[in-house]
């Protein structure tokens, strides 16, 4: 009798080879019930840098550390079995130049398992790149609205319109050429997204982009509904579990203040079975 094989994860080569064919599913995701829940259905799960806003409840990005990434990864990884898991590197853990990027680029993928890295930036980020993958690090490039430069960005506002286009442009193809396996494509104009899909021979990945990129990427927790209060218009809710989540509560509340909860088979007596 044979067992049922474990469909293996792909690697970053399997994914760079999809360019083109069926789009790339691919979601945020912070724990290990959600990896598992993700697992069956993507292609990538990456454990963004966005875990610090989401679960953390911290203003931005910048505030996230090493060790914040290394927990987050290690629980999402004990939830994947046939999805690719990649990883962020946090805010000033690369940008001192390749030596640093690669120090702690080694340490998350061999503490975490993770398949790849990701990492923010264009042009100025291709010869990190290139170090990287020239040491056997895989990369996902991620240009176009880079969060982590949200200070000198000047907000989250959509990048590459009128004359910035060409610099986008440039941006993601330095990191196509510079040896990255796929590229996130943050917040560009529709067209500008397919013009780069066009001009790549990676993959990439939208956010915020266009319906022709290789794949598509969200934040898990966005795309649960799980924040009443947050909705910009790159995100399609296909869950209320917010709402879902705080009407149980509010449910649990009022049977505590009532006394009617717990009810009788949820207590113990003297008389049952050990259990
Ligand atoms: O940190 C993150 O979640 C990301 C995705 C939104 C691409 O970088």
């Amino acid at each position: 009798m044979s067992a049922t094989a474990i469909p293996t994860a792909p690697t970053p080569r399997d994914i760079r080879a999809r360019k083109g064919g069926a789009p790339l599913v691919c979601l945020t995701a912070y724990s290990t019930p959600i990896a598992r829940l993700c697992d069956r259905h993507c292609d990538i799960v990456l454990v963004g840098d966005s875990v610090g806003m989401v679960v953390h409840g911290l203003p931005s990005t910048l505030g996230v550390t090493m060790e914040m990434m290394m927990l987050h990864g290690k629980a999402v990884a004990r939830g994947l079995e046939r999805a690719m898991l990649v990883i962020d590197l946090p805010f000033g853990a690369y940008e001192e130049g390749p030596a640093q990027a690669f120090r702690n680029a080694a340490r998350l993928i061999a503490e975490t398992g993770a398949a790849a890295v990701k990492l923010e930036g264009g042009a100025h980020m291709a010869e990190t790149i290139a170090f990287l993958t020239a040491r056997g690090i895989a990369v996902m490039g991620h240009v176009g609205l880079t969060p982590q430069a949200v200070n000198t960005l000047g907000g989250y506002r959509v990048q590459g319109r009128g004359q910035d286009r060409a610099r986008v442009l440039a941006d993601a193809r330095a990191v196509a050429e510079a040896g990255a396996f796929a590229v996130v494509l943050e917040k560009v104009p529709a067209d500008l997204a397919d013009e780069i899909t066009a001009a790549l021979d990676i993959p990439t990945i939208g956010i915020g982009a266009s319906v022709g990129c290789d794949g598509q990427i969200l934040v898990v927790d966005d795309m649960l509904g799980l924040f009443a209060d947050f909705k910009p218009k790159f995100v399609k809710r296909y869950g209320a579990l917010g709402d879902a989540a705080e009407k149980a509560i509010a449910a649990y509340a009022e049977e505590v203040r009532a006394r009617a909860f717990p009810a009788p088979e949820h207590v113990f007596s003297d008389k049952e079975p050990q259990t």
